[in-house]
């Protein structure tokens, strides 16, 4: 069934996007609504409870969030940092309790307090401004420090577009198998979670024939913590719109997609007024720079749901299907988008390309180490003496990213949670133990993931944030498979029973339920949870004991 809507949705294609078509029901219509969605569903030949079924799963598309004007960021590092109960406090003092609502993660983590109105995000001390934000007189403060340590690349200011664009021309007049090789030899692995070889994806959609394909850019980043993907988009844009350019020249897509989160209005701002300067330019469309290579941007703005990060989850979303992980095989680079050969890759991944592309893969993979090549960037949070974005070679130690680009910790504090809400929970004691690589932190029983760094400082109670890990699943499960859907919401019950009640969780039941969850779940959202968790447990035993059945 999941097929034949991606063959119904294509029809259409991207310029009469149905995922863009239900957003812009649910948010414009109130009266009408379901009139017009059935609609819709009539004008793409689909059943009406697929409409209904994607409206329904996002945050700002659902029914029940009508009305909210205002949202509170509910994410990881704004809940460490204790700041949002009084700030929510005083938005529903202001703007009333059924206009507010929450978001999660709005990747203001280095400043937390973080909000959103309007289109536009705010934090730190911009909530001493609301009546001034809500009259449209003010302009977030936010600030960020952006520094680097070893060989930058993509904080690197890349000047005017013309002269960066240079390495673009380069790419078109090269043969695609020459382009590559470069990537292959570069190593780059996709900075999205799995550290794919991003040379492996692009060879089997460059050799899977058909007329349209697709390159999608995940700029879905929904991790809590993560703001790295942020940045590039909204300061390094033409880095992750080029590395799309020749990625998609490579392996023949005719189309770019940039699915950006909801949450980042700003990026997605910036990033459609800098492919307008392409077209301008004449760096994309038809036949560019007369070779023969058409090449065109969609960007879709998403609706607020964590699983789309997942890329075939993403890949339904843009299709307008409820966005449910799909079972691989088939992969994208075979039934992709509309069911056509497509490459999903991260924003950070594609951004590396333009360096390759100008310095040589050999020169990337000079950097880092072992099968971790080139750099990474690294967002610390708001818990750091200087908070911020960073960029270190793959290999730096962990205690430099900590001491010297973060300047230490600005409280006292006894873990990270490095790598998003399904990477691990890393006790201080292990710092000098890790680089920062995939491998250090897979054989450190961790996950490097986005390299997004949560601090829990020492006062804030684990027990408290384990419930919030399981909120946060049992929210943005897609529901798909049971262990995920059912397992998520039953750890929550047992940590607020246990945190709220007189009541002891059963060590055997905890790990049972743990258990199902990392073996038994289709996606990565159900199947890792389970880490932090057993993180948790085994290097804060003592601490959550008086929450265990002994
Ligand atoms: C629950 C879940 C959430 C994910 N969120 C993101 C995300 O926000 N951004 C991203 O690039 N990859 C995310 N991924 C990984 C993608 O599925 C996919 O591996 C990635 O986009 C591939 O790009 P890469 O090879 O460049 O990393 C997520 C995976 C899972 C299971
Ligand atoms: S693990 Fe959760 S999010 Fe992933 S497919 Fe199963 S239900 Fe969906």
């Amino acid at each position: 069934m999941g097929k034949n809507i991606s063959e119904l949705s294509g029809r259409k294609g991207l310029e009469e996007n149905l995922f863009e078509q239900i957003g812009r029901i649910t948010k414009e219509s109130d009266a009408d609504r379901s009139e017009r969605l059935e609609k819709l569903a009539d004008e793409f030949l689909i059943g009406k409870a697929n409409v209904y079924g994607a409206a329904s799963f996002y945050d700002f598309t659902r029914e029940e969030n009508k009305g909210k004007e205002i949202y509170v960021c509910n994410g990881s590092a704004c809940l460490t940092a204790g700041t949002q109960n009084a700030l929510q406090a005083t938005i529903e003092a202001k703007c009333g309790k059924d206009k507010t609502g929450e978001m999660v993660c709005l990747g203001r983590c280095h400043e937390n307090n973080a909000f959103h109105y309007n289109n536009r995000n705010y934090s730190g001390s911009d909530i001493q401004h609301l009546d001034a934000i809500m009259s449209g007189t003010y302009q977030t403060k936010e600030k960020y420090h952006v520094g680097a340590t070893g060989n930058p690349m993509l904080t690197l200011p890349y000047g005017d577009i013309t002269n960066h664009y240079k390495i673009w021309q380069t790419a078109l007049n090269t043969d695609k198998e020459t382009l590559l090789h470069e990537i292959r030899e570069s190593n780059v692995r996709g900075r999205g979670g799995a550290g794919f070889p991003m040379a492996f994806k692009l060879e089997s959609c460059k050799n899977t024939p058909g007329d349209t394909k697709f390159i999608v850019c995940n700029a879905d980043e929904g991790d809590p913590g993560a703001f790295s993907d942020r940045y590039l988009l909204e300061e390094r844009p033409h880095s992750v719109l080029m590395g799309m350019m020749i990625a998609g020249y490579i392996m023949g897509a005719s189309w770019g997609v940039l699915y950006i989160r909801g949450e980042y209005p700003e990026a997605v701002e910036i990033c459609e007024t800098e492919i307008q300067k392409l077209h301008a330019a004449g760096y994309i469309g038809k036949n560019i720079m007369g070779s023969g290579f058409d090449f065109e941007f969609k960007v879709i703005k998403a609706q607020g749901a964590y699983i789309c990060g997942e890329e075939t989850a993403l890949l339904s979303s843009i299709e307008g299907q409820r966005p449910e992980v799909r079972v691989r095989p088939p992969y994208p680079t075979q039934h992709g988008l509309f069911n056509k050969p497509t490459v999903v890759n991260n924003v950070e991944t594609l951004a590396c390309l333009p360096w390759i592309i100008d310095n040589g893969g050999k020169a990337f993979a000079a950097i880092g180490r072992g099968k971790s090549t080139g750099t990474k960037l690294i967002s610390l949070d708001g818990h750091f003496n200087r908070p911020g974005l960073y960029e270190a070679d793959m290999g730096t130690p962990l205690r430099t990213v900590i001491d010297e680009l973060g300047q230490g910790f600005r409280v006292p504090v006894k873990a990270m949670h490095i790598g998003g809400p399904l990477g691990g929970l890393v006790p201080v004691s292990k710092i000098d133990e890790l680089t920062l690589d995939f491998e250090s932190f897979n054989q450190g029983g961790f996950l490097l993931g986005h390299a997004s760094v949560v601090c829990i400082p020492e006062h804030f109670p684990l027990a408290k944030y384990i419930e919030h890990l399981f909120e946060f699943t049992a929210h943005e499960s897609c529901g798909k498979c049971f262990p995920c859907r059912l397992g998520s919401t039953r750890g929550k019950e047992m940590f607020q029973k246990a945190l709220n009640e007189n009541y002891k969780i059963d060590r055997t039941l905890l790990n049972d339920l743990l258990d199902t969850l990392e073996t038994g779940s289709l996606c990565a959202l159900g199947g890792g949870l389970p880490l932090p968790v057993k993180n948790a447990l085994q290097y804060f035993e003592e601490e959550l004991s008086p929450y265990l059945k002994s």
